[in-house]
């Protein structure tokens, strides 16, 4: 489960930052919201790597996956309320893949 939840992640990362972001990085009203969102991935980079790496029953196990998910969860915020149809989509995707799911299968 936590596989999947990276490859989502990982893949709404790599599009975004390869097709959206070059889009409205060279439109100045844009740029700085391009910024914070490239910050914001690096943040949930930083945790789904430590995440990758920890043993599942490391006990900050479960406290870095809420960090992850409050940082997921204000990044699709955000996202959403962009006015690109594909930041939306991707968005939807991340939140449909829930966080209820025993993760640490
Ligand atoms: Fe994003």
């Amino acid at each position: 489960m936590f596989k999947e939840l990276y490859t989502e992640l990982t893949l709404h990362a790599e599009v975004e930052e390869d097709i959206v972001y070059p889009f409205f990085e060279e439109k100045q009203e844009t740029r700085e919201i391009v910024e914070e969102s490239l910050q914001e991935h690096e943040e949930i980079e930083t945790l789904l790597s430590e995440l990758k790496v920890m043993p599942p029953d490391d006990e900050e196990w479960m406290s870095t996956l809420s960090e992850l998910k409050e940082k997921v969860e204000h990044h699709v915020e955000e996202e959403e309320e962009s006015s690109s149809p594909q930041r939306g989509r991707s968005s939807a995707k991340i939140r449909r893949s829930g966080w209820e799911r025993p993760w640490k299968q």
